[in-house]
Parts: structure tokens; C-alpha cells; sequence
């Protein structure tokens, strides 16, 4: 099992590049089974989820080759309608293949994604949408069963934003006979990327970002090439290791627009932080201050995803702050394992209150999940001595070669 081992007290200084969002390739790989053409794919990053992804298709008679940063999908033999259950079990996001395939091949079996270790992660709204565009979804020993000889477009309202119940919907639609609209839909600059990636092989959507969707069926798709936008996460928890280490950070190929909500934190707590262009400059004050709240919310309000990384930085801030997490039940697994490193906090129920500690002090610590993971190698770059993250994996699944880009940055990290 691996795991980072990181000498803390290095400032991150330096220059990098920012990749392809992880929430927008998982979903485009998707969406690659529609056109049963050539889809050439850019600024894909090397992660375990990825890997996952690629599996999946493979295993359902699509060729994917890979050469650098470029992925080439052909999903012109495209032969079985079961999505690989270990593979479902290993990451929950596959469950995007549900409306893709549907779309395609009017028929699919994929196993239950069951929750995960951020908590319980319903599908309700998915199953009920797909419903109304006239699936017939059987749900029978922890798997769906799937079929639609003709989908119907539809108005469909959903509950809460769903990030991936909107993709769903999305791919669901795109053959659909008519027009669907997705109302309260989810904001995410990534369902805009999954719209220009559809709208560029050929299909008829529009709305992304903004809470109204309208998808008209189309017969046929194209060919189809696409640079994947860079992952706002990503640039946010580099950031993030700038702002815990006192230093100074330039991060190329970012959107600017993405980054607000975080930008606006990291400014919140004495960081220095200018925009041009694409890229962002940070530099870190001598003392981090207390952000008097910050509440996670759907896009464009403060990410659940940068949660933890930020929870790092106040454990060493002046003063104190606190968390409230609206998306997720179950995520401050963290906090526990900052507080073996000298934190000071405390989690009650979607409510964590950090009181900034003088320092941080290297411990033996567990990632439980990928962002928490982040979090602690933070904290542990901050940190007096040294601290081992165990569980690198679930690291993997979110940041391309994240112990390279960090030593590239001035970090004692290992990874072993
Ligand atoms: C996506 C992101 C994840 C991010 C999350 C919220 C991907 C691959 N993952 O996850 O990194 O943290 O958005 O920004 O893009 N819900 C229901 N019923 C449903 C679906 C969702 O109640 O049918 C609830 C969930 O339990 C959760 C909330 O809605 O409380 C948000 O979930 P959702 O937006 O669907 O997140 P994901 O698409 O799973």
C-alpha cells in the first residue's frame, strides 16, 4: 500500500501547470460510447480513475489507446451492454455510464454504486429522471437493469442539483425523441465542458451552466476532438500548499472564473493573489488569518471538494473558523487525523470549528478519502518533522504525479 512521507517546513515556490479536470474527463470518457466513432481526447491526466474509466470501455468493445496526455476512444465496435461491477464498486462515477449507454444501446446492467467513504451517495434523482424520459429501470439484487426502446425528451425538475444526475440526464438525451429541459440543474463549469464536448460531435444543447438545460434529441453524432478544461480542484489545492507554507506559487492553464469562490478564501486569510490571463500568482502572508466561515455549496458557491484542503490551512491560522458541510454527510474524516497531528478541532455533525494551533507536528496519519488525502499532505507540508500519509491511493485517483509537481514546487515528499 503506498504511501507520501513528507519532511514539512519547505515553502512551495515555483511555476506549474495545471491539467484536465478529473469531473469533466470521467464523464466525457462517458460520453465517448455515442457517436460509435473516433473521439480524440487532450490534457487527460494520468489517474487511477482514469485507468478505471478506460477499463470499462474496453470492456465493452472499445478501442482506447493513450500517448501522453492524448486518449483516443473508438467506440465503433461497441458490443456489451454490462457495466464490469468490480469496476462499479471501485469508482462510484462509472454510474455516469448508465445514461450514456442507455442512449446508445437503449439497454444497460450496471451494478448498484452503494455509498462510499464520503458518506451515502443516493441516486434517487438519476433513477427518477430517467424514469420520466421512459426508462424501464428494474432494480433487483444490488443491480439496475435498464431499457429504453425509445427515450422521450421531457421537463424535468430536480430536487437538488445534482452534478451527476444533470450528466445523466444529459447523455440520456441527446437521442431522445424531442426536447428535454433539466430544471435546477447543476452550474459546474464541467457540465459545460460535457456540453461542448457533446455539442462538438454534433449534438443540440444548450443552458450549461446556468440552471436550465435543454437537450434536443439528434439522430446521428460525429467525430469528434476535445481539450479537456483544467481542474479547478487541482489549482485550488496547489494553492492551498502555497498559502500553509508561507511561499509563493504561478499556476499556468487555469480559468480564472472557476477559481472564484476559492480565489476569494485564500484572499480571506492574508494570501496575495492576482489573476492574467490564465494564470494565477499567489503569495502567502508570514501568518495565516482565520476565515470567519465557509460553507460548501453547489457552483458557484464554495466547493465540498476544497473542504478539507482549506480546513488544513485554518488548523494553523490565527484564530478561529468554522466549517459547514451542505453537500456531503460524512466529510470530515479528516479532522481526525489533523488533530493526531496537533489540530485543534471540533466536528459535530455537518459542523467542524477550528481553532488555529501555533504549529503542526509530523505524525503517522490515514487518507480516508482523495480530498481529506490532500488535506494532510498539506498539512504535513506545513508541519514540524515528519509525517506519513498512508493510503496514497486514494491521492491517486485525483492528482497527476502530485509528489513530482510538488518536489518540482521545493517539497521533502516520497512517495513509497
Ligand atoms: C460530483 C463530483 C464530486 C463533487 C460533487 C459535488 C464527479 C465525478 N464527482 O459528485 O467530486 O464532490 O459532485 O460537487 O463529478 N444526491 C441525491 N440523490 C441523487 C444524487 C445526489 O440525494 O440521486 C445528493 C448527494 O447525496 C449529495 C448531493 O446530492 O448530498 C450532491 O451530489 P452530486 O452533485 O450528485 O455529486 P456527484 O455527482 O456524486
Amino acid at each position: 500500500m503506498g504511501k507520501f512521507v513528507i519532511v514539512g517546513g519547505n515553502r512551495i515556490t515555483g511555476e506549474a501547470r495545471v491539467g484536465g479536470a478529473k469531473n469533466s474527463v470521467l464523464p466525457i470518457m462517458a460520453a465517448t460510447v455515442l457517436n460509435g466513432k473516433i473521439n480524440v481526447l487532450h490534457d487527460i491526466p494520468h489517474l487511477s480513475d482514469v485507468e478505471i474509466m478506460t477499463k470499462i470501455l474496453k470492456s465493452i468493445g472499445c478501442e482506447v489507446t493513450r500517448e501522453g496526455t492524448t486518449i483516443v476512444v473508438d467506440s465503433t465496435g461497441l458490443s456489451g451492454c454490462e457495466i464490469p461491477e468490480s469496476l462499479v464498486r471501485e469508482m462510484r462515477s462509472s454510474f455516469i455510464f448508465l445514461g450514456a449507454m442507455l442512449s446508445r444501446c437503449g439497454k444497460v446492467v450496471i451494478s448498484y454504486p452503494g455509498g462510499c467513504e464520503i458518506g451515502p451517495r443516493p441516486i434517487d434523482l438519476h433513477l427518477r429522471s430517467l424514469r420520466e424520459m421512459g426508462a424501464i429501470i428494474e432494480e433487483k439484487h444490488g443491480f439496475l437493469y435498464c431499457e429504453a426502446k425509445e427515450l422521450k425528451g421531457t421537463e424535468i425538475q430536480l430536487d437538488f442539483p445534482s452534478v451527476g444526475a444533470t450528466e445523466n440526464i444529459m447523455l440520456a438525451a441527446v437521442f431522445a425523441k424531442g426536447t428535454t429541459v433539466i430544471r435546477n440543474a447543476a452550474r459546474e463549469p464541467e457540465i459545460i465542458d460535457l456540453e461542448n464536448f457533446i455539442n462538438a460531435m454534433g449534438g443540440k444543447i444548450s443552458g450549461a451552466g446556468s440552471a436550465t438545460i435543454c437537450i434536443e434529441g439528434v439522430e446521428t453524432l460525429n467525430e469528434v476532438e476535445h481539450k479537456i478544461i483544467p481542474d479547478r480542484i487541482v489549482a485550488g489545492t496547489f494553492l492551498a500548499a502555497a498559502a500553509i507554507t508561507k511561499g509563493n506559487i504561478i499556476l499556468t492553464n487555469i480559468i480564472p472564473e472557476h477559481l472564484q469562490s476559492i480565489l476569494y478564501k485564500l484572499k480571506e486569510c492574508g494570501c496575495h493573489v492576482v489573476c492574467k490571463n490564465n494564470t494565477v500568482k499567489l503569495q502567502a502572508p508570514e501568518k495565516l488569518v482565520a476565515i470567519d466561515s465557509i460553507k460548501t455549496l453547489p457552483y458557484p458557491g464554495f466547493p465540498t471538494d476544497m473542504q478539507s484542503q482549506m480546513m488544513a490551512l485554518m488548523t494553523i491560522s490565527d484564530g478561529i473558523s468554522v466549517f459547514i458541510e451542505t453537500i456531503f454527510e460524512n466529510r470530515f474524516k479528516h479532522a481526525e487525523e489533523l488533530m493526531r497531528m496537533g489540530a485543534n478541532i471540533k466536528v459535530d455533525g455537518r459542523v467542524a470549528i477550528v481553532k488555529g494551533v501555533k504549529k503542526l507536528s509530523g505524525a503517522m496519519v490515514n487518507a480516508k478519502d482523495l480530498r481529506g488525502g490532500a488535506a494532510l499532505i498539506l498539512a504535513g507540508l506545513a508541519a514540524e518533522g515528519k509525517t506519513i500519509v498512508e493510503n496514497a491511493k486514494h491521492v491517486e485517483r485525483g492528482y497527476d504525479h502530485l509528489e513530482e509537481v510538488l518536489k518540482s514546487l521545493g517539497a521533502n515528499i516520497q512517495y513509497l
